[in-house]
């Protein structure tokens, strides 16, 4: 059975981040302990009911992911048992599947997103300019169209309550320095290119991915937090995909609906969600476990 956790509560440990998904504790020896709750957050505001199961199911998949492609890029993951690092008494089962342990990594200070399509801020910003994070693309692309070749746009971390911003290469290399911004480059396309491949094999378009990367103190880079999951991507059922419409995706796309469709201004406090949209959502993310990493949490 799925378990359901809105807030952790781990006594004894230093709690240093609550972020909209996930709360992030300290360890010993330059560790973090990562548990990605049930919380859901859209339009980037969390709303009050949990989705049961999600943080595991969010935790499965990027650990599946992590996995497949740490032959490409090193991951933040480290071996060690949770039972070593839970304070003692902990519910084990309530933190088994939606916990990790990891370097304590600087940031770099960038989501560094790969698109292969062109959707979402994507679409919005080509349909402005004719480009996305200065790439400029050939004329006459249509919503959801297929990129020549993938393309790294990435975008600044907004500050709580803001959303994040498209910015060109040129801006991540003023952030992190040349070198650094052309190994977050080069590691997230072919990351991108990989998954995508893989995706595809199963039926599923990943139309693009946000990722994000640390290094340690040598300065060794890491792909980290977490990883092609329906939160961070987009991803298509091919059977479903056309050109000219933004095709339906493995995400929180029937929330997305229902908040439209009650007309909620997108500000804090987010509304209810009703029983059939709460089962709806956890049904999706479901499915990309299943469909993807052929992984099913009963
Ligand atoms: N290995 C790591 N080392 C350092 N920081 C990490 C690591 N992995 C993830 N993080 C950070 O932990 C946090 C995870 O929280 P979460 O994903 O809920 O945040 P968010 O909602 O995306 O953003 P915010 O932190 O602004 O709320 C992120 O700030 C992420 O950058
Ligand atoms: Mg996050």
């Amino acid at each position: 059975m799925p378990t359901t956790l809105s807030q952790s509560n781990l006594p004894g440990l230093e709690l240093i981040h609550r972020g909209k998904v996930r709360d992030v504790y300290a360890l010993p020896g330059n560790r973090l302990l990562i548990v990605a709750t049930d919380r859901l957050s859209a339009f980037d505001v969390v709303l009050p009911d949990p989705i049961p199961g999600k943080g595991e199911m969010l935790t499965q998949i990027s650990n599946f992911w992590f996995a497949k492609t740490a032959h490409l890029v090193p991951n933040h993951l480290l071996d060690v048992p949770l039972a070593d690092v839970l304070p003692p008494g902990t519910d084990l089962a309530l933190y088994a599947r939606r916990a990790v342990v990891t370097r304590r990594l600087k940031p770099v200070p960038v989501e560094a997103i790969a698109r292969g399509y062109l959707i979402g801020s994507g679409w919005k910003d080509y349909q402005a300019t004719g480009a996305v994070c200065g790439i400029a693309l050939p004329a006459g692309l249509q919503q959801a169209q297929q990129l020549p070749e993938p393309i790294f746009t990435p975008s600044t971390k907004a500050a709580v309550g803001d959303h994040d911003e498209n910015v060109s290469f040129d801006a991540v290399v003023k952030l992190a320095g040349r070198e650094l911004a052309d190994k977050v480059r080069d590691a997230t396309l072919a990351i991108y290119r990989w998954a995508a491949a893989f995706a595809a094999e199963r039926g599923i378009i990943l139309a693009d991915t946000k990722l994000e990367f640390g290094t340690d103190e040598d300065g060794t880079l890491y792909v980290m937090d977490e990883m092609l999951t329906p939160d961070s991507s987009r991803y298509w059922p091919a059977d479903q995909y056309r050109v000219g419409i933004s095709p339906p995706s493995y995400d929180k796309q029937f929330v997305r609906d229902y908040l439209e469709s009650i007309g909620w201004n997108k500000t804090p406090p987010g509304p209810r969600i009703p029983a059939e949209v709460i089962a709806g959502t956890e049904a999706k993310y479901a499915e990309a476990l299943q469909r993807l990493a052929g992984i099913t949490l009963a």
